[in-house]
């Protein structure tokens, strides 16, 4: 354990936890951990290496040696695969659900424990996932667990691959968000659920700005 403080923002795919633990990052000057990136390149990298998505061992293996690197390009977060930039690569619907899959296993969670602990540096951590509150840093002082409806989730992700260029399908982002959704919730380990101590919102009628006024409302005390 360490007194390094840390803020967790937890929460469903599309849910604006992403934006928002960045923007707290920013303001607080903290560094920032986007869990979800790290199951997403695992995956990436298992495809890439037509390793199986059920194959629990050799997922594990990948996970502890797994060759990724984050860095922040302005406003964006860059992720390097084995030296390829696969930014763009890992953020679309398939990627997100090849994530998920690779998420559910025990072993792989296991191994990718510490890398996760590592992200925990002076001044102190902004993370967002499922599992940042409850598993990864039970520990932490601030907790927020964010939520909003499948169908308002699934018109948010359409505006942001739309900006990335990725055309898609609202009607069938809402089925996959929540076919995810259940996925998420209904594994065995570090299933998504709110800490205990963790402040819940719902950001179904609430702009990004509103969520984010409010989170740093809560963190005050920083
Ligand atoms: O936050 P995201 O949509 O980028 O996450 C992609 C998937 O990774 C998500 O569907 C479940 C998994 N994940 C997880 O199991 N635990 C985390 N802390 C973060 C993500």
């Amino acid at each position: 354990m360490t007194d390094i403080p840390v803020l967790t923002i937890d929460g469903p795919s599309g849910s604006g936890k992403g934006t928002v633990a960045q923007l707290m990052a920013k303001k607080l000057g903290w560094h920032y951990l986007d869990s979800g990136a790290i199951y997403r390149v695992l995956a990436q990298a298992a495809i890439k290496h037509n390793v199986d998505l059920a194959d629990e061992e050799k997922l594990s293996d990948m996970a502890e040696s797994l060759d990724l690197v984050f860095s922040l390009n302005g406003e964006s977060l860059i992720v390097l695969l084995e030296g390829e930039d696969v930014s763009l690569l890992i953020r679309s619907e398939q990627a997100g659900n090849a994530a998920s899959k690779v998420a559910a296993l025990p072993l792989v969670r296991a191994a990718l424990l510490n890398r996760q602990h590592d992200f925990r540096q002076l001044p102190g951590l902004v993370t967002d996932g499922r599992d940042m509150g409850t598993v990864v840093f039970p520990d932490a002082k601030h907790k927020v667990y964010l939520t909003a409806s499948a169908r308002v989730r699934a018109e948010r992700r359409y505006k942001q691959l739309k900006e990335k260029g990725i055309e898609s399908n609202i009607s069938a982002l809402e089925a996959e968000i929540s076919e995810r959704d259940d996925r998420d919730s209904q594994r065995d380990v570090a299933p998504l659920r709110p800490a205990i101590d963790a402040v819940e919102l719902d950001s179904t009628s609430m702009g990004i700005e509103a969520v984010f006024e409010h989170v740093s409302t809560l963190c005050a005390d920083v």
